[in-house]
């Protein structure tokens, strides 16, 4: 089978987005990473599937006990599994063995080629496949009867930027994040094979065999100003939705966002003390049947 990603995006291109954004995550993940590794085995087997840039293996490798743990890190971009191996072996030192596996998580005979895992971990990957439901079935089936199955899905969009900017029409990050949304809705309807999931994540894991469903959240918060990352970290994202939301957008909030991204203006996002993150991120799982 073919090993690609569905969504047209060029997620090897994302690298240092996907770094800045677990940078600016690391510590109140690291919580959640703590609370998921509660009561698995001491050294568990983890599976991340759409394992990106590999910043929740780093923090599951820093948070592990002791020696003997596997982790296998899935994604559909090998130049992603490249870098995600590295950072993650170089944080699991000797208590882990880091192993990678291109592959698709659309393909339903995924589980036959992993082993059985304590600890399935998905962030944001599942909702860019266009049978949510089905992927969610096959996470399942990756753990071992027991084991956990949480996936990083939905919760709340950061926010960054001041209501007024002191350019353009106020409220300019509503505007782009609706518009992002629009880009969604019309990016999954256009996938091929796209099938509707009309309901939440946890009937989602409940359908897909998992008992025990639950979701928390995790607070990211970087208040004003903020670390020098920050400003790159929201630059980056401002540019990203102009890119995608660009077509759902009025030419003034056009011309606003041109004058926010060029470093020779005075409005330039780079040069603010004023930029925040304040977002959540929800984890949701349970266990799959014995
Ligand atoms: C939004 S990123 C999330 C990365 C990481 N899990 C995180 O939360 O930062 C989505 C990741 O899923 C991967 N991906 C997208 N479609 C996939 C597919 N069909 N099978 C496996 N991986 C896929 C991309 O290559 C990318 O690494």
């Amino acid at each position: 089978m073919a090993v690609y990603a569905h969504d047209d995006i060029d997620w090897a291109e994302r690298l240092r987005s996907l770094r800045m954004a677990e940078a600016l995550d690391a510590e109140p993940t690291r919580v959640a990473a703590r609370r998921l590794l509660e009561g698995l085995p001491e050294a568990p087997t983890i599976v991340d599937v759409g394992c990106g840039a590999g910043g929740m293996g780093v923090l599951f490798a820093e948070e592990l006990a002791v020696a003997g743990a596997k982790f296998v890190l899935v994604d559909a971009t090998e130049h992603l599994l490249t870098e995600a191996r590295q950072v993650v072996v170089a944080a699991a030192g000797d208590k882990a063995i880091v192993e990678t596996v291109h592959a698709d998580v659309a393909d339903k005979g995924l589980p036959d080629k992993l082993p059985p895992a304590d600890l399935v971990w998905a962030s944001r990957v599942v909702h860019h496949l266009p049978d949510q439901q089905a992927a969610l079935d096959t996470l399942t089936r990756l753990a071992r009867p027991g084991g956990m199955v949480a996936i990083a899905e939905g919760g709340l969009d950061f926010n960054c930027l001041p209501w007024d900017l002191g350019i353009g029409r106020p409220g300019l990050e509503g505007r782009l994040l609706a518009g992002r949304s629009e880009w969604f809705a019309e990016m999954r309807a256009g996938l091929p094979g796209a099938v509707s999931m009309p309901y939440g994540w946890n009937t989602g894991l409940q359908q897909a065999g998992l008992d025990a469903v639950d979701s928390f959240g995790v607070l990211i918060h970087h208040p004003s100003p903020g670390p020098e990352l920050l400003r790159e970290f929201v630059i980056e994202r401002v540019s990203w939705f102009a890119d995608v939301a660009g077509d759902w957008l009025a030419s003034d909030d056009r011309e606003t966002v041109a004058a926010l991204l060029d470093p020779a203006n005075p409005a330039f996002l780079g040069a603010r003390q004023d930029l925040f993150l304040l977002g959540v991120k929800t984890i949701h799982c349970g266990r799959r049947r014995e």
